[in-house]
Protein backbone atom coordinates (compact mmCIF):
# COMPACT_ATOMS: atom_id res chain seq x y z
CA UNK A 1 0.00 0.00 0.00
CA UNK A 2 0.77 3.66 -0.63
CA UNK A 3 -0.03 7.48 -0.18
CA UNK A 4 -1.09 8.78 -3.29
CA UNK A 5 -0.91 12.07 -4.47
CA UNK A 6 -4.01 13.95 -4.43
CA UNK A 7 -4.15 16.64 -6.96
CA UNK A 8 -5.38 19.96 -6.57
CA UNK A 9 -7.22 22.33 -7.98
CA UNK A 10 -7.12 23.65 -11.26
CA UNK A 11 -4.94 20.63 -12.30
CA UNK A 12 -6.93 19.66 -15.67
CA UNK A 13 -6.62 15.95 -14.94
CA UNK A 14 -9.48 16.87 -11.94
CA UNK A 15 -12.04 17.24 -14.47
CA UNK A 16 -11.51 14.54 -16.87
CA UNK A 17 -14.42 12.16 -16.38
CA UNK A 18 -13.79 8.33 -14.98
CA UNK A 19 -14.30 5.41 -16.95
CA UNK A 20 -17.01 2.57 -15.43
CA UNK A 21 -14.60 -0.13 -13.99
CA UNK A 22 -14.63 -3.90 -16.14
CA UNK A 23 -12.25 -5.83 -14.20
CA UNK A 24 -12.49 -6.62 -10.71
CA UNK A 25 -9.33 -7.69 -10.21
CA UNK A 26 -6.15 -7.57 -7.45
CA UNK A 27 -5.05 -4.76 -9.37
CA UNK A 28 -8.38 -3.31 -8.50
CA UNK A 29 -7.93 -3.84 -4.58
CA UNK A 30 -4.60 -2.52 -4.58
CA UNK A 31 -5.87 0.37 -6.06
CA UNK A 32 -8.78 0.94 -3.48
CA UNK A 33 -6.11 0.07 -0.66
CA UNK A 34 -3.82 2.60 -1.73
CA UNK A 35 -7.15 4.94 -2.11
CA UNK A 36 -7.89 3.97 1.64
CA UNK A 37 -4.13 4.87 2.79
CA UNK A 38 -4.29 8.04 0.99
CA UNK A 39 -7.23 9.24 2.83
CA UNK A 40 -6.83 8.32 5.91
CA UNK A 41 -3.71 9.97 5.99
CA UNK A 42 -5.04 13.16 4.73
CA UNK A 43 -7.45 12.84 6.50
CA UNK A 44 -10.44 13.50 4.90
CA UNK A 45 -14.21 11.88 4.44
CA UNK A 46 -14.26 10.75 1.15
CA UNK A 47 -11.78 10.17 -1.98
CA UNK A 48 -12.50 9.62 -5.32
CA UNK A 49 -10.00 7.91 -7.83
CA UNK A 50 -10.12 10.72 -10.11
CA UNK A 51 -7.96 13.18 -7.45
CA UNK A 52 -4.90 10.88 -7.43
CA UNK A 53 -5.23 11.02 -11.40
CA UNK A 54 -6.73 7.83 -11.88
CA UNK A 55 -9.91 8.50 -14.35
CA UNK A 56 -12.29 5.61 -12.81
CA UNK A 57 -15.28 5.46 -11.90
CA UNK A 58 -14.43 4.63 -7.85
CA UNK A 59 -15.12 6.69 -4.80
CA UNK A 60 -14.64 5.59 -0.88
CA UNK A 61 -16.35 6.89 1.78
CA UNK A 62 -15.60 6.75 5.69
CA UNK A 63 -17.71 9.41 7.98
CA UNK A 64 -16.02 8.02 10.85
CA UNK A 65 -12.23 9.32 9.86
CA UNK A 66 -10.65 11.62 12.21
CA UNK A 67 -12.92 10.26 15.04
CA UNK A 68 -12.76 8.26 18.08
CA UNK A 69 -14.91 5.82 16.13
CA UNK A 70 -14.28 2.18 14.52
CA UNK A 71 -13.89 3.28 11.22
CA UNK A 72 -16.47 2.40 8.52
CA UNK A 73 -15.06 1.99 4.71
CA UNK A 74 -17.25 1.97 2.26
CA UNK A 75 -16.18 1.33 -1.50
CA UNK A 76 -18.47 2.59 -4.69
CA UNK A 77 -17.52 1.35 -7.85
CA UNK A 78 -19.53 2.24 -11.10
CA UNK A 79 -21.68 4.28 -8.65
CA UNK A 80 -25.53 5.39 -9.98
CA UNK A 81 -27.39 7.59 -7.86
CA UNK A 82 -31.07 6.79 -8.32
CA UNK A 83 -33.30 8.81 -6.09
CA UNK A 84 -32.48 12.07 -4.45
CA UNK A 85 -35.09 13.24 -1.79
CA UNK A 86 -34.97 16.65 0.10
CA UNK A 87 -32.36 19.19 0.33
CA UNK A 88 -30.01 20.30 2.68
CA UNK A 89 -26.83 22.94 3.09
CA UNK A 90 -23.95 21.43 4.62
CA UNK A 91 -20.66 23.29 5.11
CA UNK A 92 -18.48 21.07 2.81
CA UNK A 93 -15.04 20.37 2.26
CA UNK A 94 -12.43 18.66 -0.48
CA UNK A 95 -8.96 17.29 -0.53
CA UNK A 96 -8.50 18.57 -3.44
CA UNK A 97 -9.11 22.43 -2.46
CA UNK A 98 -6.98 22.29 0.85
CA UNK A 99 -8.05 24.52 3.95
CA UNK A 100 -11.77 25.73 1.57
CA UNK A 101 -14.68 25.15 3.37
CA UNK A 102 -18.03 26.22 1.36
CA UNK A 103 -21.84 26.03 1.86
CA UNK A 104 -23.37 23.48 -0.53
CA UNK A 105 -26.84 22.77 -1.26
CA UNK A 106 -27.17 18.68 -1.75
CA UNK A 107 -30.31 16.90 -1.25
CA UNK A 108 -31.17 15.50 1.96
CA UNK A 109 -31.46 12.08 0.86
CA UNK A 110 -29.93 9.46 -1.76
CA UNK A 111 -30.21 5.80 -2.72
CA UNK A 112 -27.04 4.79 -4.67
CA UNK A 113 -26.48 1.57 -6.32
CA UNK A 114 -22.89 0.60 -6.77
CA UNK A 115 -20.59 -2.60 -6.79
CA UNK A 116 -18.26 -3.40 -4.10
CA UNK A 117 -14.61 -3.94 -4.46
CA UNK A 118 -15.14 -7.82 -5.88
CA UNK A 119 -17.86 -6.46 -8.77
CA UNK A 120 -21.21 -7.44 -5.77
CA UNK A 121 -23.79 -5.28 -6.74
CA UNK A 122 -25.19 -3.48 -3.70
CA UNK A 123 -27.70 -0.91 -3.16
CA UNK A 124 -27.89 1.63 -0.30
CA UNK A 125 -30.00 4.46 1.30
CA UNK A 126 -28.05 7.26 2.82
CA UNK A 127 -28.58 10.27 5.09
CA UNK A 128 -26.76 12.78 7.09
CA UNK A 129 -22.83 13.13 6.26
CA UNK A 130 -22.97 10.05 3.80
CA UNK A 131 -25.40 11.20 1.97
CA UNK A 132 -23.63 14.56 1.63
CA UNK A 133 -20.40 12.62 0.52
CA UNK A 134 -22.05 10.13 -1.95
CA UNK A 135 -22.70 13.59 -3.87
CA UNK A 136 -19.85 15.26 -3.58
CA UNK A 137 -17.99 11.88 -4.21
CA UNK A 138 -19.81 11.02 -6.91
CA UNK A 139 -19.28 14.70 -8.73
CA UNK A 140 -16.11 14.09 -9.19
CA UNK A 141 -16.34 11.03 -11.13
CA UNK A 142 -17.74 13.35 -14.17
CA UNK A 143 -14.91 15.92 -13.31
CA UNK A 144 -17.56 18.00 -11.29
CA UNK A 145 -16.02 19.77 -8.41
CA UNK A 146 -17.61 22.32 -5.00
CA UNK A 147 -16.36 25.10 -6.78
CA UNK A 148 -18.71 24.33 -9.56
CA UNK A 149 -21.79 24.58 -6.88
CA UNK A 150 -20.99 27.96 -5.81
CA UNK A 151 -22.57 31.61 -6.81
CA UNK A 152 -20.19 33.53 -9.39
CA UNK A 153 -18.76 35.60 -6.92
CA UNK A 154 -17.28 32.95 -4.52
CA UNK A 155 -16.56 30.94 -7.28
CA UNK A 156 -13.74 33.65 -7.96
CA UNK A 157 -13.05 34.23 -4.64
CA UNK A 158 -12.53 30.73 -3.88
CA UNK A 159 -10.30 30.53 -7.16
CA UNK A 160 -8.47 33.36 -6.42
CA UNK A 161 -7.34 31.71 -2.99
CA UNK A 162 -6.47 28.42 -4.33
CA UNK A 163 -4.53 30.14 -7.17
CA UNK A 164 -2.11 32.05 -4.45
CA UNK A 165 -2.06 29.10 -2.35
CA UNK A 166 -0.42 27.18 -5.35
CA UNK A 167 2.11 29.62 -6.13
CA UNK A 168 2.99 29.96 -2.23
CA UNK A 169 3.46 26.31 -2.39
CA UNK A 170 5.43 26.54 -5.17
CA UNK A 171 7.59 29.46 -4.28
CA UNK A 172 8.09 26.96 -0.96
CA UNK A 173 9.31 24.21 -3.00
CA UNK A 174 11.96 26.16 -4.77
NI1 LIG B 1 -13.75 16.38 -3.13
Amino acid sequence: MSVRTILQYPDKRLRRPGEAVETFDAALEALVDDMAETMYAAPGVGLAAPQIGVSQRIFIIDTASGEDEPSDLRVFINPEITRREGTTVFDEGCLSFPGAREEIERAERVTVRARDVHGHVFELDADGLLAIAIQHENDHLDGRLMIDHLSPLKRRVLHRAMMKRGGAEIAAAQ
